[in-house]
């Protein structure tokens, strides 16, 4: 929760108290030099050890809340018909309103059964953004993962409060051009993740039905980080700033015919569903589930899991809850703006977003600044970031190079994890990193792989660029 200070200055101040705590350790330059150059400069190939803020993502490594804990522990372990189960779909009806729902394993279970069923090789399915499992399997299926955002989407200095918007004008054009018979349904993605964590608004939503219901075409929702884009709807929409953030998901919600989420996100645990009220719709997936997931109450989680989720899902929509990342974005994401700093702006959910081309002008897009920014920010700080720019597309059928639209190195903020002093840490060696960025240079591939390249693909730093850095950092902080 933001709170203003009697000295004017609003701090996000932690809605919780640590009742247990994880030793972190600070490895010293050098440990970070070896470490980041035997990972291949690739921030996925870190090993925890060699890390001092683990900041690659929000996904999996929020912390559970007490009685989420409990609620592991009270779970009913069968194969079928456990109760932890209807508990679990209790919450999903109060919370999200949909009468019927599965669990599958991860989100990305989810991104695998749903265009499997609903769409077939060939089709077209319109999105405000693609996220990189989602659109890997859609291709894997010869499905088109069609991008249609807004003007200000990709422009990181834009003020536009709602850049996860889709252009209604642009779903239109692309119906009439591709035909509705090849359009299975419409993908909207809550707190678009690649775009920098922005979100679109209720009015967008709503118009994005109308355009959908009018052609027959289904509204499929990514609701994996559902509530911040509520509790943004809440702060940025003209009519909403007096609904709870509860109010804001269930009609969200309602406005879809599909839902899916991942559950390492807003639920905090290791899991995830497809939920919807169209008992029709949901007869068509269910009997793929036990092929690829498992039995419908549990669907590939453990109960424990899907416990801790029941509770979770109650949770999200907690203020306290699904602010708590957003609150500490803006104080991060402000603070580097004040300072000169090239990040995504307005700050949205989920991180804080480095704009790497104008952080490191000076790196071509083929020799993947983002890339080279995650690494760079590793060797500074010790603070594992993601690149999210051409290291995460992985090439054509050709084989040629596609460069992503945008080159970020995402810094995202798990939830209830990091306290305030982490955050002003991260800003300080970021603002370092700034003052030293002609000594960052880009980076090569020396093993790539098929799919996904950017989870396994080892790089190499151009003219080693990282000992200059790390030189540089330790006879300036003292620190070897
Ligand atoms: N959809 C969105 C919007 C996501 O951000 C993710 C995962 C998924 C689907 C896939 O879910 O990981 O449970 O299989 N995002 C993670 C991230 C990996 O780091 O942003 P999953």
């Amino acid at each position: 929760m933001s709170v203003r200070f009697s000295s004017g200055k609003e701090i996000p101040v932690e809605m919780h108290k640590t009742r247990m705590i994880q030793k972190v350790t600070l490895p010293s330059v050098d440990e970070r030099l070896r470490a980041i150059h035997e990972a291949g400069d690739n921030t996925f190939l870190l090993k925890t050890k060699d890390i001092f803020l683990d900041m690659l993502t929000d996904s999996g490594v929020n912390a559970m809340s007490d009685n989420q804990f409990a609620g592991m522990i009270r779970a009913d372990d069968a194969y079928a018909g456990s109760m932890t189960f209807y508990e679990f779909a209790d919450a999903v009806r109060d919370v999200l309103g949909y009468e019927y729902v599965m669990n599958v394993h991860q989100g990305r279970a989810a991104e695998h059964l749903i265009p499997k069923v609903l769409a077939k090789s060939g089709d077209i399915v319109p999105t405000n953004y693609h996220f990189t499992t989602t659109k890997a399997h859609m291709e894997l299926l010869g499905i088109t993962c069609l991008e249609i955002y807004i003007d200000e989407a990709l422009n990181t200095q834009s003020t536009h409060l709602f850049k996860g918007s889709m252009d209604p004008q642009k779903l239109r054009d692309a119906i009439k051009k591709y035909g509705r018979d090849k359009i299975p349904y419409v993908r909207m993605e809550a707190t678009a993740n690649l775009l920098g964590g922005q979100p679109f608004s209720m009015e967008n939503l709503k118009q994005i039905k109308r355009i959908c219901t009018d052609n027959r075409i289904l509204l499929v929702i990514d609701g994996s980080l559902i509530c911040e884009n509520a509790y943004l709807i809440r702060q940025r929409e003209r009519g909403y700033e007096n609904k709870t953030v509860a109010e804001i998901v269930k009609e969200m919600c309602s406005v879809a015919d599909l839902f899916y989420m991942s559950g390492r996100k807003n639920t905090s645990v290791r899991g995830g569903c497809i939920a919807t009220n169209d008992a029709k719709l949901f007869e068509t997936i269910k009997p793929w589930l036990p092929v690829y997931e498992g039995f419908p109450t549990y669907g590939g989680m453990s109960m424990r899991e899907i416990g801790a989720m029941a509770v979770g899902m109650r949770e999200m929509v907690d203020p306290a809850v699904a602010g708590c990342a957003v609150e500490q974005v803006k104080y991060f994401v402000s603070r580097l703006v004040e300072a000169g700093i090239p990040v995504v702006a307005p700050p949205g959910g989920l991180a804080c977003h480095l704009d790497a081309r104008r952080f490191l002008p000076h790196v071509a897009q083929h020799e993947y600044p983002a890339g080279a920014l995650s690494a760079a920010l590793y060797l500074a700080s010790g603070i594992r970031s993601m690149e999210r720019g051409t290291v995460s597309m992985d090439r054509d059928k050709q084989g040629k190079e596609v460069l992503a639209d945008m080159e970020l190195a995402r810094i995202a903020v798990p939830r209830r994890v990091y306290t305030i002093s982490h955050i002003e840490y991260a800003i300080d060696r970021v603002c370092w990193l700034h003052k030293h960025r002609d000594l960052v240079k880009g980076l090569k591939f020396v093993y790539e792989p098929p799919v996904l390249r950017f989870f396994f693909g080892k790089l190499e730093a151009i003219d080693s660029w990282g000992k200059d850095l790390s030189d540089t950092f330790a006879k300036e902080l003292g620190e070897r």
